[in-house]
């Protein structure tokens, strides 16, 4: 890869916002340089700085009334549910009978299901988005779909087979034996090659026997640095299920505790109804709660407490998430959006610094992913959003009453969507790029030349 350079407003974090004070770990450049090469931001800083320093001949992109921010990461999502986004009338479990579980059998055709990965992923980098963790189905050739494609746009995601045993229709169970043989095959082909990362993923626990959780314990302790992703408290009605299912376990955590499924880089979906036992149980085991405030409204299924989850005391992990095909926006902007209401509803508010590091570091500090990718500094991965500050007329409009970043900010996660990803880098290539006939906003490359008179002017 030849280097190249981005030049503009960036915004990185240096550490955890709710865990420290705001203005020691958010970190504003307003005219910075980052510099990429070899898949990496390989140096940064002021302009005026890095254009003496960058070498002669790397050109300089100039995004202006933008912000440059890391990559957003989508910790819980279902790729093989694109085609149902926006299914009317159910809550989640007649959702899953009446919708998912018919559209994810026609994964067992492994065109279809490559022809899906390509639009989802495209879909995602024009959101903004370099990382997903994603559900593939039962079919392994599903999850090999979805490896290829997210190969060939080098992506740095995560994918695992579903196991499910019972529960759902016929077509679509595996048993604890082969669901153990196939994602084992699985895993050994794809984990750590290149940027593709394996998740062992029991759907939830009503759709497994007590003997495929344990297979998926046994699977996920033999091979440490994978994932495990599943489900857990999404609904009431589950979790009453659960109960009727496990009678024996002290609650519905416990359940995926006793068969060793949870731990770091244990990723658990909604986790809305846990008890403060359970998540201080979690936050024991470093496990992860993926938060996905659209499903959860447009499912009805209720609203995290993100505030009371990451408590210091005893801090559970908090992932952002779309939850595609219940959630019903693959733009992250528009899922901070519904992250704040989210937390309105549980009496506090969530400012657009607490927004913007969950959807960057933030979740990439709960999957472990935050040595390769989640902010800007030097040596990591260049996976690298522009969003820009003026998308739609109303924003721009609005964006003239603001009196400072930080309440632009707010404006961005609050009216935007994807239309406002101006640009998205993958390990420092241009993978997706709105272009220069945007409605608003200018959008240049300049030589270097021109960079340093500019910077003389
Ligand atoms: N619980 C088990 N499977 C699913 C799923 O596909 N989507 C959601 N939102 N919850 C689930
Ligand atoms: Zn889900």
């Amino acid at each position: 890869m030849t280097a190249k350079a981005i030049r503009g407003t960036y915004l990185t974090f240096t550490g955890d916002p709710f865990m420290a004070p705001m203005k020691d770990v958010m970190k504003v450049e307003e005219d910075g340089i980052l510099l990429l090469a070899d898949g990496k931001i390989t140096d940064m800083g002021p302009a005026e700085e890095m254009l003496q320093r960058i070498p002669e001949g790397v050109p300089v992109t100039e995004y202006r009334d933008s912000v440059i921010m890391a990559g957003f990461i989508d910790s819980h999502v279902h790729y093989a549910q694109t085609q149902i986004i926006g299914a009317y009338g159910e809550q989640l479990i007649e959702w899953l009978n009446n919708y998912t579980f018919i559209a994810e059998q026609q994964f067992a055709n492994k065109d279809h299901a490559s022809e899906v990965a390509e639009v989802f992923l495209r879909e995602q980098l024009r959101a903004g988005t370099t990382t997903v963790s994603t559900f593939g189905t039962v079919y392994p050739g599903s999850v090999d779909a979805f490896f290829e494609a997210s190969e060939r746009l080098n992506m740095r995601n995560i994918c695992g087979k579903v196991m499910m045993d019972r529960n759902a229709p016929e077509a679509l169970l595996d048993t604890a034996q082969s669901s153990y043989d196939e994602s084992k095959a699985l895993l050994e082909k794809w984990h750590g090659r290149g940027r593709q990362m394996y998740a062992v993923t029991p759907r939830f626990a009503p759709t497994s026997s007590p003997e495929q959780l344990k297979a998926a314990g046994a699977l996920w302790q033999e091979n440490p640095g994978t994932f495990m992703q599943t489900h857990v408290s999404e609904n009431v009605n589950e979790v009453a299920w659960v109960k009727d299912l496990y009678p024996e376990h002290e609650g519905y955590l416990d359940v995926y505790d006793k068969y060793g499924l949870c731990g770091e880089r244990a990723l658990f979906g909604h986790g809305i109804h846990l008890t403060e036992a359970e998540l201080a149980r979690l936050s024991e085991t470093g496990g992860t709660i993926t938060h996905c405030p659209t499903s959860n409204f447009f499912l009805g299924s209720g609203y995290l407490n993100v505030h009371n989850a990451r408590k210091p005391e005893r801090p559970v992990n908090v992932g952002l998430a779309t939850d595609l095909g219940a959630g019903t926006s693959f733009s992250i902007l528009q899922t901070l959006n519904e992250t704040y209401k989210a937390a309105q509803l549980n009496g506090n508010a969530l400012s657009a610094g607490h927004a913007f590091y969950m959807a960057t570091q933030g979740t990439a500090k709960a999957l472990k992913v935050d040595d390769q990718v989640g902010n800007l500094d030097t040596g990591k991965e260049a996976d690298v959003v522009v969003l820009d500050m003026k998308s739609t007329p109303i924003i721009d409009y609005r964006m003239g009453y603001a009196k400072d970043f930080e309440e632009r900010l707010f404006i961005l996660m609050t009216m935007g969507d994807d239309r406002a990803t101006r640009a998205t880098y993958v390990a420092g290539e241009l993978m997706y790029d709105r272009g220069e006939k945007a409605e608003t906003g200018a959008y240049a490359t300049f030589s270097l030349g021109e960079q340093r008179a500019l910077a003389a002017e």
